[in-house]
């Protein structure tokens, strides 16, 4: 395993679910479609997040980190995983969340609340400044926190999806199959990019479609091969990527980060009502609109098999609820 001499501390529940999606590929016209069931990882309503976490946390018990300190946006995805976590180590945690609270917590800022998290409010400030004053003060009152990037997306976290792709080999020889294509919401790079350390490094003639979420194609493909060789090299491995061997498609942006607009709700009711499978409003929704956008252009080949990864996140639907009902 590529990953065997990094530190891991289990969190999880894998390998995820790997499914045929006959009726939404039907709904389509299009072709063979699969599904990565990485919205069933177990933790807290599950995620990508987990994935990462699993060595992330490795690092911070080796370093003998007792505080998990983190940001993200209100509905964070990765801020709940981190609470559950934390929770599920005796760690404490401290989230530090963007903008100022909101009138009701739902979603996912109630299950950070449910799992102990204390949550910081950057107001007007910005969270990267906040998260270094809660740094502080833990260290200031003897504690030893450990500050997990956005996203858990650095060289600590991307690993998390090297060893994903070893988990997918392994149940693609086990059923027969091939997939061309896997397409996966692209936000803060590390999924991808460990995806791609693993399609390159196992040899595997499948290519990864980076869905930008809220970033543009060049900026993706830059990211995601600087955050590959950072991995790499923490894997004692030589950087094996460069931007141009980075698939990323940043033609879904919408309304901008978090805005829920026509293609996203279409994708979530296609999924639900196909597959029986919730999508979120920001990331896989999106994700799969790209998904679907590009099966009707016929970027696809009609024999190409192609993976969607689901990386979670349905626990936000609830804080669209306004908009996704009716
Ligand atoms: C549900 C979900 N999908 C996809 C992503 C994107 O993953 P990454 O930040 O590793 O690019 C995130 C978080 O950013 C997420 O919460």
């Amino acid at each position: 395993m590529l990953t065997d001499a990094l530190p891991r501390v289990r969190l999880g529940f894998f390998p995820t679910p790997l499914a045929e999606m006959p009726r939404l590929s039907r709904a389509l016209g299009g072709p063979r479609l699969f599904v990565k069931r990485d919205d069933q990882t177990g933790l807290a309503t599950g995620g990508n997040k987990t994935r990462k976490l699993e060595f992330t946390l490795g690092e911070a018990l080796r370093q003998g980190a007792d505080t998990l300190v983190t940001l993200g946006a209100v509905q964070s995805n990765h801020a709940r995983q981190t609470a559950a976590a934390a929770a599920a180590t005796g760690l404490r945690c401290v989230l530090v969340l963007r903008g100022h609270p909101p009138a009701q917590a739902t979603g996912n800022l109630l299950l950070d609340h449910l799992l102990g998290a204390r949550v910081v409010f950057s107001g007007e400030e910005t969270r990267e400044q906040v998260a270094q004053r809660v740094m502080a003060e833990e260290r200031a009152a003897g504690r030893k926190p450990f500050l997990v990037p956005v996203g858990a997306s650095d060289e600590h976290g991307a690993p998390g999806y090297v060893a994903a792709m070893e988990e997918l080999d392994a149940q693609l020889r086990e059923h027969k199959l091939q997939v061309d294509r896997i397409v996966v919401a692209s936000s803060s790079f590390g999924t991808q990019a460990g995806m791609c350390i693993g399609a390159k490094r196992l040899g595997l003639a499948t290519q990864v479609v980076g869905i930008a979420i809220d970033s543009s194609a060049d900026e993706l493909r830059r990211e995601v091969a600087a955050l590959a060789a950072r991995t790499e090299r923490r894997m004692g491995l030589d950087p094996s990527l460069s931007p141009a061997d980075v698939v990323g498609h940043d033609g879904y942006l919408g309304g901008g980060y978090a805005v829920l607009g026509e293609p996203e709700k279409e994708a979530i009711l296609l999924a639900a009502r196909t597959e029986g499978i919730l999508l979120d409003p920001v990331y896989t929704g999106r994700a799969m609109a790209g998904l679907v956008d590009l099966v009707r252009r016929r970027e696809f080949g009609a024999g190409e098999n192609v993976l969607f990864w689901h990386t979670g996140g349905a626990a936000a639907l609830y804080a669209y609820a306004a908009q996704l009902a009716g």
